[in-house]
């Protein structure tokens, strides 16, 4: 069915689990990342509303291939996902604006099972803003979003409402070093219900100019993308960061086949957080990371779902492998 803009606005409702900025985690972040000899935030920083509007951005670039090739994927995909997992609810991990969440959302409608769909994202204005536009979409459509980390918050998720299919789309499970996406795996595993279904999306392992182009477009919008992490910390925790004296970098892992995206400051610099108490400095070129992005082969998507007890049932790809989705259970 065709999504109706003039339906009377089904149910919303917002569950807010950080506190307003979400300090707190980047306080203890930054207290932990750039008080080492090798400075690190975790990219979950990057998301205030203009990060996620640049992620936007990111998305249509010619470089950036995995957010088209997915959403190719789905489109061919969508119907027999529906078909086989007769999900009535759609948690949604990362969910930004629910972009190429449409296909997957107007295939269940179709089948008939659509109920609710749950966005879960730290970013407070992606969720209620696709939550709005959902509900206008979707008659008859319940909007419960859920602004928290999906590394802390999942507990908060309410029981399913019948079978469940949580999708973690974008690629974005490749943000966790490997320990720890298998130890989130099995976290999300345990919320998945009864019958529930995983649908996980991996870039896959590929050439180094094409994994980092993606990474480091002509126009400059990662690079941008990249720096705001600098603007969320000056914004919310006081601090001096001169974003213009940070380049942005990204290369190819070819070992740990991930790419990292690090910021390397231009020259000498002191940056003070006041409200932390806390005083770092950068020698010429010293780099911050702020990204890692591990690509995957279907063996290695396998074998993470195996640790957490999930069993993968498809793997959907493009012709050219460049990126997948895996649709998986619990064993
Ligand atoms: C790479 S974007 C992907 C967006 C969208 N799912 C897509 O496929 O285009 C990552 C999304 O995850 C969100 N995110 C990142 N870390 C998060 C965390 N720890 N908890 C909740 N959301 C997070 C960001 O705000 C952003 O919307």
């Amino acid at each position: 069915m065709e999504p109706n803009a003039q339906a009377a606005p089904a149910r919303i409702t917002i569950d807010c689990r950080l506190p307003p900025g979400g300090e707190r985690s980047l306080r203890d972040d930054v207290l932990d990342g750039l008080t080492r000899p090798f400075k690190e935030v975790p990219p979950k920083h990057f998301y205030d509303a203009r990060g996620s509007e640049l992620f936007e951005q990111i998305c249509e670039l010619p470089e950036y291939y995995p957010t088209r090739t997915e959403r190719a994927i789905l489109e061919d995909q969508a119907a027999a996902i529906a078909e086989r997992t007769g999900a009535a609810e759609l948690v949604e991990l990362g969910a930004g604006y629910a972009t190429k969440t449409r296909i997957l959302l107007s295939a269940l409608e179709d089948a008939g099972t659509l109920r609710r769909f749950i966005p879960v994202d730290v970013s407070e204005a992606t969720v209620r803003g696709c939550a709005d536009a959902l509900v206008r979409e979707y008659p008859g459509l319940e909007v419960h979003g859920l602004v928290g980390d999906f590394e802390r918050h999942l507990l908060h998720l309410p029981d399913p409402c019948g079978r469940r299919i949580i999708a973690f789309l974008g690629g974005t499970i490749g943000n966790f070093p490997p320990g720890s996406r298998r130890r989130f795996l099995r976290t999300v595993a345990a919320r998945l219900g009864p019958e529930g279904w995983l649908l996980l999306g991996t870039d896959l392992v590929k050439d180094a100019r094409t994994l980092e182009a993606a990474y480091d477009d002509a126009a400059g919008v990662t690079a941008e993308f990249n720096r705001n992490v600098l603007r969320v910390m000056n914004r919310d925790l006081g601090a001096d960061f001169d974003v213009e004296a940070f380049d942005h970098v990204a290369f190819w892992d070819p070992d740990r086949e991930w790419i990292e995206m690090r910021l390397r400051s231009r020259g000498r610099q002191t940056v003070r957080f006041p409200d932390l108490g806390l005083t770092v400095h950068f020698a010429p070129r010293e780099e911050l990371r702020t990204e890692i992005s591990a690509k995957f082969t279907r063996t290695r998507a396998a074998g993470d779902l195996a640790a957490a007890g999930l069993e993968l049932v498809d793997w959907f790809t493009d012709p050219d492998e460049l990126f997948a989705l895996s649709l998986a259970r619990l064993v």
